[in-house]
């Protein structure tokens, strides 16, 4: 089997969940490529040191610079804050790596936009983890519609509500600052939002749009100062999609009780579906078709189901860090069948002009073309 080295870029959340699916996809999947778990490169030494014993990487780094173009590194996965993609995925793409970045694509349009070209020129495989697509359930909902059993879609709703954020006393950290995170909910979750709306229903051409922020001065962690916080805590959108559809998304920090209620609903003229991340393993299906009226629960587990193959036998569920591992075996597959990745760069680039508009519209007050 042919060997792929892994570079990664990071060690935090998403550093630790895609170390996981490295190892994971090799172990559950019939791969034509064994990734490798290369080098681990973070800023502080003895962290990176740690997670690397962790999660068996053949070596860690502290300086992404002089790993990304190592000759030995065939994939560079990009798990730090968003002011770091660009950079490390233009030096990346120059040296022709395989390019695995994290979401959203960048910080800005205009950065997105020179990753894709540097992708394209420099013929890279490209990847963005927008990994809530490799969900069962999620996979099933796009086999559903796809099949015309939903009939013509009418409506997408989504919310993505999270409720860490609330505590005024809670103190700053980059995700609350533009310069390093671009910006706040709306590229942390209202962009997930927008990869599903993609993904099952099409591209969106034109919407109006709203941002919020509850808090605008946080304390600096262990000294007296008060830092201001300058991105969104909450974005709300109204949608309009080229097929006709319509569609809200609605994506907070401070939603009192709710995790990671990453929730939509579709609704077509003969049936819906229904998904909550909370529930992953469950996909409620509405279908005119059915003995019944009202939604049944369809629990995605069979081995007929996308992705459970792998796992394990039927009603024995899997969880979020599954998403990660399928969504890498889609890498690996794409890289094997000499295709195009789903979703990549350019459904990246799709994603961030959509957040662009939001942000346009939230300024201008009027609605805004895609
Ligand atoms: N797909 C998802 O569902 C999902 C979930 C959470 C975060 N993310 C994305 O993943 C990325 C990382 O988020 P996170 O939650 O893991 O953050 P985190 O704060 O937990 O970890 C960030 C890591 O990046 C490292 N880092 C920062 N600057 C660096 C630099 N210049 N060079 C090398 N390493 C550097 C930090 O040391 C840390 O290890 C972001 O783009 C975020 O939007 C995606």
């Amino acid at each position: 089997m042919n060997k792929l080295n892994v570079a990664m870029i990071g060690y935090g959340f998403m550093g630790r969940a895609h170390s996981n699916a490295w190892r994971q996809v090799r172990s559950f999947f019939d791969v034509s490529y064994e990734p490798v778990l290369k080098v681990i490169c973070g800023r502080n030494e003895t962290e990176v040191k740690r997670v690397a014993n962790h999660f068996d990487w053949q070596e860690y780094a502290t300086e992404w610079e002089n790993v990304v173009n190592r000759n030995d590194v065939d994939v560079v996965d990009i798990c730090s804050p968003g002011y770091t993609h660009a950079p490390i995925a233009l030096a990346a793409a120059k040296a022709g790596k395989i390019l695995f970045c994290e979401k959203p694509l960048a910080n800005t349009l205009a950065e997105a936009e020179e990753m894709l070209k540097a992708a394209q020129d420099y013929k890279c495989v490209h990847m963005i983890c927008h990994n809530y697509r490799r969900a069962p359930a999620v996979s099933l909902a796009r086999q559903l519609i796809e099949s015309g059993k939903l009939g013509n879609i009418y409506h997408y709703r989504a919310t993505y509500l999270q409720d860490w954020l609330r505590n005024p006393e809670s103190p700053t950290r980059w995700r609350l600052n533009k310069a390093e995170a671009g910006s706040g909910a709306l590229g942390d979750l209202f962009s997930h939002s927008v990869d599903l709306a993609r993904y099952l229903i099409g591209e969106i051409s034109e919407l109006s749009a709203m941002l919020k922020t509850f808090v605008d001065k946080r304390p600096v962690r262990n000294c007296n100062e008060m830092a201001n916080v300058d991105v969104d805590d909450a974005a709300l959108a109204l949608l309009k999609f080229q097929n006709g559809a319509i569609g809200s998304i609605e994506a907070t920090r401070y939603a009192s009780g709710r995790k990671n209620y990453n929730r939509f609903e579709i609704n077509g003229s003969k049936g819906s579906v229904a998904f909550n991340l909370e529930r992953m393993n469950e996909l409620e299906f509405y279908s005119d078709e059915g003995p019944n009226s009202g939604f049944k629960t369809i629990q995605a587990t069979d081995p007929v189901h996308p992705y459970m193959k792998g796992w394990w036998p039927p009603g024995h569920i899997i969880g979020y860090e599954h998403t990660f591992t399928h969504t890498v075996l889609e890498l690996l597959q794409a890289i094997a069948d000499k295709r195009p990745a789903s979703p990549n760069f350019e459904d990246g680039v799709k994603n961030q002009r959509i957040l662009d508009a939001v942000e346009r519209s939230a300024i201008s007050r009027e609605w805004q073309t895609v």
